[in-house]
């Protein structure tokens, strides 16, 4: 029969197969799907596979120290953490356009995670030759099904090493669905917060900040979202809401009133959505009380926010995320 403890067994027992006394690498996201799938090897191979964090600096509140501290303890992996903030936003400065901001966040993080394989690779011990990946039952399916090998092209800065590095794949979850994938978690320890997570876009609050991404507007984004976040756990919406992006629309003012005087501040968007794959997607008619909650709290405890905004439009024609 097909039960967690099952699966749990079996693919340990392949990847031990698969990857013999060599070492393997493997990203984290800080999502479910990168997170379980290093559980498992880490389960399975142990010290022989090192973890590759990279932290851009665009993570919400609390999400670095969730994969640094809680991800760590739970299962006792080695973990290199790559402290990339100023890279990410020296980068990114001057840059509002939406595609560029995605480019550029794509661009970096693969060279910085590539230095950081480069760097694992030249350590002592085994031959680093498999790279761990998340990849899910429904992504194999959209992608034609094969398996296959990354490749990593050395910098010419870094000497030493062959000119092109060829990894073979390791995909621990290729047969599983999202809700398996969160049952195997379970499984192995991993925290809620971590198995439990909502979809989070890879380029992060990156494409939060209608306008330039900048180190206040970061602080003063992850504020308002941590608000946002914890209120909505506590009203016990988790479920019902499949995401809520918490927009800072930076490139636009509004007067308002505050304490003593005249302000004239930022809008903070809630995007609160119901869907099921996030191909289409509603707006969750969430209850009045809790906007209410969100909104008091926001507008007081995060300076230069002085309004905080509904978005009341269905996928299509509204994409989930505004940017
Ligand atoms: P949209 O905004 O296109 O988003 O309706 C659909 C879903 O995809 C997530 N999303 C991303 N996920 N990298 C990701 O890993 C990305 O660049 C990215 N852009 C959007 C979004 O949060 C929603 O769940």
């Amino acid at each position: 029969t097909w039960t967690t403890g099952n699966i749990v067994e079996e693919q340990i027992a392949a990847i031990r197969e698969q990857v013999g006394d060599k070492r393997a690498i493997c990203g984290l996201s800080g999502g479910v799907d990168s997170a379980v799938a290093a559980a498992l090897v880490q389960k399975a191979i142990g010290s022989q596979l090192t973890c590759v964090y990279v932290d851009h600096g665009l993570m919400r509140k609390g999400e670095t120290e969730q994969v640094e501290k809680d991800f760590v303890a739970a299962t006792g992996v080695q973990l290199k953490v790559v402290d990339a903030q100023e890279r990410f936003l020296n980068a990114l400065a001057g840059v509002s356009d939406p595609e560029t901001k995605r480019k550029i966040i794509g661009r970096e993080f693969i060279r910085v995670f590539e230095q950081a394989q480069l760097e694992i690779l030249q350590e002592d011990g085994p031959a680093v030759a498999f790279l761990v990946q998340g990849t899910l039952y429904p992504d194999v399916v959209e992608s034609g099904g094969g398996t296959g090998t990354a490749n990593i092209k050395s910098h010419h800065n870094v000497g030493g090493l062959p000119d092109d590095i060829e990894f073979e794949l390791v995909e621990p979850l290729r047969q599983l669905f999202k809700d398996e994938v969160r049952m195997v978690g379970q499984e192995l320890g991993l925290p809620d917060e971590i198995v439990q997570r909502q979809p989070f876009p890879g380029p992060g609050l990156g494409i939060r900040i209608v306008g330039e991404v900048t180190k206040e507007r970061l602080d003063l984004l992850r504020e308002a979202d941590a608000i946002a976040r914890h209120e909505l756990t506590a009203a016990g919406l988790d479920r019902e809401i499949w995401q809520c992006p918490v927009v800072l629309l930076a490139d636009v003012r509004s007067v308002g009133v505050q304490g003593d005087g005249r302000t004239y501040g930022h809008p903070i968007v809630l995007r609160p959505v119901s869907s099921e794959d996030a191909m289409t997607a509603d707006w969750t008619r969430m209850p009045y009380e809790v906007l209410a909650r969100i909104s008091t709290r926001i507008t007081n405890e995060v300076p230069e926010v002085n309004r905080v905004v509904l978005d009341c439009t269905s996928k299509p024609p509204g994409t989930i995320e505004w940017e």
